[in-house]
């Protein structure tokens, strides 16, 4: 079956992925794998332009993202995934693509903004975190990636590699297509805490966690704060299990909950109950296979070892038509 594109997208290695990286990223992923040639990326470099300092635990991250991946069910048959710094192409890619980049237009990106107000090292920002876009560019297009789904946070880099695609163009020709952002259809998951899921919170549920861990967790979470006893009216529009109940459970059972919330008689423990049954129906498998991987770790390092020689192949005919364009293979 023809495809409809190419995709390419990538995340962080920061640490253990939660149920909203699932419902908000990966599923959405998954899902693509049908339609689009899909190439996945572990961008550790560029988790390095903030976390330098913390390079020694990047190794781990990388594993425990790679188990994470496919655990969700981005499959390697139909797939390429890859770890960023496996193809260094990117870093040459990259070098080129700042050649056209006007540093203002970075200056001017809002992540980059509200980066560098975090900052603790007083040596102030890097080239490397200057850069952060047009290294996002070079992953990119590298593969000449049609489609790139990503969150709503990431808008403004994917407009700034559409803007150095078109200045790559007047002055070399054209070799990357324009690529379109498709947002992950939004899923605000709270955490236990009624905030967004988030793990600076601490208060996310862990692919990684046991069933014991995801019941205790569930047991914990905040409710209607005005629903104290059993038998007082609840709100569930403001109560973060309702929104589990939307996610997990059946419709028809949404609305009976609804109402017997509202009226008084279920009670939160019970309702927690229910919801946290649905959850592990539905992520049961997810973090059984989870664990599978994480005890069979070489099957893990080999998938990221081919999809690495799959990206660094496509990467090495496109870096061989930037230099044609760029004039840069006068010796070759
Ligand atoms: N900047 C992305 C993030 O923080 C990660 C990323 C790196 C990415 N390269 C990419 C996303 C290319 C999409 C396409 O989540």
């Amino acid at each position: 079956m023809a495809k409809k594109g190419r995709i390419l997208s990538g995340h962080r290695p920061t640490g253990l992925l939660h149920i909203g990286h699932y419902e908000g990223t990966l599923r959405n992923w998954a899902a693509l794998q049908d339609d689009y040639e899909c190439f996945f990326e572990i961008a550790d470099w560029h988790a390095l332009t903030t976390g330098y300092a913390e390079a020694a635990a990047l190794p781990e991250r990388i594993e425990q993202i790679a188990i994470d991946w496919l655990a969700s069910g981005l499959d390697p048959e139909r797939s390429t995934l890859f770890v960023q710094s496996d193809v260094p192409e990117h870093a040459e890619l990259f070098l080129l693509l700042g050649m056209v980049t006007p540093v203002s237009w970075l200056e001017r990106c809002p992540t980059y903004k509200d980066q560098i107000a975090t900052l603790s090292d007083g040596a102030g920002p890097g080239l490397g975190l200057l850069g952060y876009p047009v290294l996002q560019a070079a992953d990119i297009v590298m593969y000449k990636a049609t489609v790139v789904p990503v969150g709503e946070d990431q808008l403004p880099h994917l407009e700034l590699t559409r803007e150095i695609v078109r200045r790559f163009r007047n002055f070399f020709g054209d070799i990357f297509p324009e690529p379109d952002a498709i947002l992950s259809e939004f899923a605000m998951v709270p955490g236990v805490d009624g905030r967004k899921m988030s793990k600076s919170y601490d208060n996310a549920i862990n692919l990684a966690d046991t069933i014991d861990e995801v019941r205790q967790k569930m047991r914990s979470m905040f409710t209607d704060p005005e629903k104290i006893r059993m038998g007082d009216a609840g709100h569930p529009e403001r109560c973060p299990v309702f929104v589990y109940h939307r996610m997990y459970n059946d419709p028809s059972r949404v609305d009976e909950i609804k109402a017997e919330c509202e009226s008084g008689d279920l009670g939160c423990v019970d309702c927690k109950m229910a919801a946290t049954e649905k959850l592990l129906d539905a992520l049961g498998p997810v973090m059984e296979m989870r664990r599978e991987l994480a005890e069979n770790v070489d099957y893990v390092y080999e998938v990221l070892r081919d999809g690495a020689e799959k990206a660094r192949s496509v990467a090495g005919q496109t870096m061989a038509e930037v230099r044609a364009a760029m004039s840069l293979d006068s010796t070759s």
